[in-house]
């Protein structure tokens, strides 16, 4: 079996996909056609169908909440876990996914560059902080407000916001020497671009998934499989 070693000089950045998760029951993108109730998900999520009618889009979340709270962490997200808790500070990790799987499972130095699913916050973006919120709600009327008097919203970065931490994960990219991208397509930006990124740097950049991400070129080195079924014992530190 090949393993990926990382060694005592390395800093290790981690993207990881839908892909990761998808071994846990929760459907990539592509895989549930990109489509929901007849909508497009890039039409649900966004800033304008929140202003156009708020209910589409929690009833969209509080179904993923529910899918959600019923996945487990799948050995993929273990793996990250375990590498963490041996390279300390010398691992980051950066989510695209909304899920918890990856705190779930042990991960504590991540940031959620889109966003979390257990949380809501102002829609006015008033300055409170995102609290914590697994409700599923059935209708608009059971949606709490802000102090404020703003509505609740997800606490998510809908199509066309821009990404949460972005400074800080910039930051991280720069120190790394060693970066691993699990289960994403490549095509949503800016997260896309991190490969180049840390290309630039000089950092060696792994992808683990079945098939070849969009941008597959930038990448020095490629793992073919199932996150789940490739990345236990994968990494030695
Ligand atoms: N679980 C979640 O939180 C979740 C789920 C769906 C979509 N999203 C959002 O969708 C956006 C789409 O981007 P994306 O690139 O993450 O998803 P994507 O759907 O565009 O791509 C998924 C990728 O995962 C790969 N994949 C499928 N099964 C895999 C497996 N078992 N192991 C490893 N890789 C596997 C596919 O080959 C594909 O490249 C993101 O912004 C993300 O926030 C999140
Ligand atoms: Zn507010």
């Amino acid at each position: 079996m090949e393993k990926i070693h990382v060694g005592p000089e390395d800093r290790v950045f981690v993207l990881t996909g839908a892909g990761i998760s998808e071994e846990s029951g929760l459907p990539t993108f592509r895989a549930s056609d990109g489509l929901w109730a007849g909508h497009r998900v890039e039409e649900v999520c966004t800033p304008e169908a929140w202003k156009r009618n708020p209910w589409l889009v929690w009833d969209f979340y509080s179904k993923r909440r529910e899918d959600g709270a019923k996945a487990k962490p799948n050995p993929a997200h273990v793996a990250l876990a375990e590498l963490e808790a041996k390279l300390g500070e010398r691992f980051f990790l950066c989510t695209q996914n909304v899920d918890d799987l990856h705190e779930r499972a042990g991960s504590v130095r991540l940031v959620h560059m889109h966003g979390e699913l257990a949380k809501s916050r102002c829609e006015r973006e008033c300055g409170r902080a995102p609290v914590d919120d697994r409700k599923i709600y059935g209708s608009l009327a059971e949606v709490g407000h802000c102090e404020c008097g703003g509505r609740l919203r997800p606490h998510i970065v809908f199509f066309g916001e821009i990404p949460l931490e972005m400074d800080h994960i910039q930051e991280e990219i720069h120190k790394s020497t060693l970066m691993v991208v699990v289960g994403t397509s490549g095509s949503v930006y800016p997260a896309a671009n991190f490969v180049h990124w840390a290309r630039q740097g000089g950092a060696r950049t792994v992808y683990i998934g079945p098939e070849a991400p969009l941008n597959a070129s930038a990448f020095t080195h490629v793992v073919e499989g199932k996150a789940g079924e490739v990345m236990p014992g994968l990494f030695v530190a």
